[in-house]
């Protein structure tokens, strides 16, 4: 059972179509910006840390079959690096749809290389949304990533997407790399078992 965030964010934060604003972007945000934006530009927020536990049963995974997306965990101290995008406040219609598996729109202080801060928009996926999953194995985890499937393409290709995009940015973030690496080593053992069974020709 998943709840459909897209019309109570509009109910909860409403703008003016033609207002212009700052969203954040921490996950398929940094590298899947597919919406129109008036300028963009890396930046990073404070006590906020990148994790895989949000189920997706829209996107990277089903219903029967969710995959794992990011979402934010509260934790003093850490810095989340990613893109700050400069945006019409029309532009939320389609974000709020794309985000809509338990993403509530909440403000948030962003930083940017140049010392300068502003306010701006975050989509984040609490531990009271239906599909949020949670801290789990990362055996458990590297296999429901390497597995899932869903409308916009697989899961392993989302957290592939979003370690190269961290990578270019310069950011750190062990839990991301840690589970990118796992995947492609499970693939590695996976190809070099097919092709210890396949015979010889
Ligand atoms: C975001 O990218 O900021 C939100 C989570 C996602 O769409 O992957």
């Amino acid at each position: 059972m998943t709840l459909d965030t897209a019309q109570l964010n509009q109910q909860r934060m409403p703008f003016d179509d033609d207002a212009e604003l700052w969203l954040f972007g921490y996950g398929s945000l940094i590298w899947k910006a597919e919406f129109p934006y008036l300028e963009r530009h890396p930046a990073y927020i404070h006590h906020w840390a990148r994790r895989f536990w949000q189920g997706s049963h829209d996107h990277r995974g089903t219903p029967a079959s969710p995959g794992r997306v990011v979402t934010l965990i509260n934790e003093p101290g850490a810095t989340c690096q990613g893109m700050a995008y400069r945006i019409n406040a029309s532009t939320l219609h389609a974000l709020d749809i794309r985000e809509k598996n338990g993403y509530l729109r909440e403000l948030i202080t962003l930083h940017f290389a140049d010392g300068s801060h502003a306010e701006g928009l975050i989509y984040l996926a609490t531990e009271e949304n239906a599909a949020f999953l949670g801290a789990a194995p990362l055996d458990a985890v590297v296999e429901q990533i390497a597995t899932a499937y869903g409308p916009s393409g697989s899961n392993r290709d989302y957290l592939r997407h979003l370690a190269t995009a961290l990578e270019e940015l310069g950011a750190e973030d062990a839990h991301v790399f840690t589970l990118a690496a796992h995947v492609r080593s499970r693939d590695k053992s996976d190809s070099l078992i097919s092709s210890e069974q396949s015979p010889c020709h």
